[in-house]
């Protein structure tokens, strides 16, 4: 590697991949979130462990502004900047393409009208312009490397006619099909039995290190109402 690419890499591995600087989520007169900070660096997973309640669904989607009605302060950066300044228009790219949650109940990311394979592929086609056919085939690998068999048949499959844990995996797929930066996981496995959630676990890891950085994994910061606390 030259040195200029060193050093490049040096300076972006130095600013958090995200950053939560003083984050305060509140519906009405009601506080979600209070004074959350956080930050994640390249490479890096990060568990925020909080009771049921404190706040960790609305700040997953309070990253991506996703939250409707709610009133958010405080800094949201991503890669330094500031996601609260941007256009819907760039937000659109950021979400799926450099951002991707996976949710607990998979049928809030999958549409029940259309094929998962298409809308893997859609995806696929929108963020990293790839051909259909190109598209369809590279959907069908990653149904295989999330470990759903007969990813060939599956990917004509519609969401009802899969299992909870198949339904889980082509989630995950769908989150890794465009190689995000950030992997958000919102308790993507407390829905399933125990060895299907380890097989989701194992299938969200990112395939050989890659890109993407996962929200969640063993620096924990604890959540409780009202603020947060680091648990190196
Ligand atoms: N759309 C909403 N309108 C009003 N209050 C909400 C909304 N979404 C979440 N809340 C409230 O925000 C708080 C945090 O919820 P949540 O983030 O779902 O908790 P967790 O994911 O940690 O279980 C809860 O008190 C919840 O009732
Ligand atoms: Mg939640």
């Amino acid at each position: 590697m030259s040195d200029v690419h060193a050093q490049a890499d040096a300076a972006a591995a130095a600013v958090p991949l995200l950053e939560l600087q003083h984050l305060a989520i509140s519906f009405g007169r009601h506080v979600a979130v209070e004074d959350l900070n956080l930050a994640i660096y390249p490479g890096e997973r990060l568990a925020l462990v909080g009771e049921s309640g404190s706040g960790k669904t609305v700040t997953a989607l309070s990253i991506l502004r996703l939250l409707g009605q709610a009133r958010i302060r405080g800094a949201i950066r991503f890669q330094g900047k500031d996601l609260a300044q941007l256009s819907e228009d760039e937000l659109r790219k950021i979400r799926g393409g450099e951002i991707a949650l996976i949710f607990q109940e998979p049928m809030t990311a999958l549409n029940p009208l259309y094929t998962i394979g298409s809308q893997i592929s859609e995806s696929l086609v929108l963020h990293e312009g790839l051909a259909p056919a190109v598209a369809r085939s590279k959907t069908i690998e990653l149904l295989r490397r999330t470990g759903i068999r007969e990813p060939e048949r599956r990917v004509d499959s519609f969401a009802h006619q899969l299992s909870g844990g198949q339904r889980q995996r082509a989630m995950i797929a769908m989150a890794l099909a465009c190689r995000p930066k950030l992997l958000i996981a919102d308790e993507p496995t407390t829905a399933l039995d125990t060895t299907t959630r380890a097989h989701c676990a194992t299938a969200a890891r990112p395939a050989g290190g890659g890109r993407t950085t996962c929200a969640r994994g063993w620096r924990c910061v604890g959540q409780r109402h009202g603020g947060a606390a680091d648990h190196p």
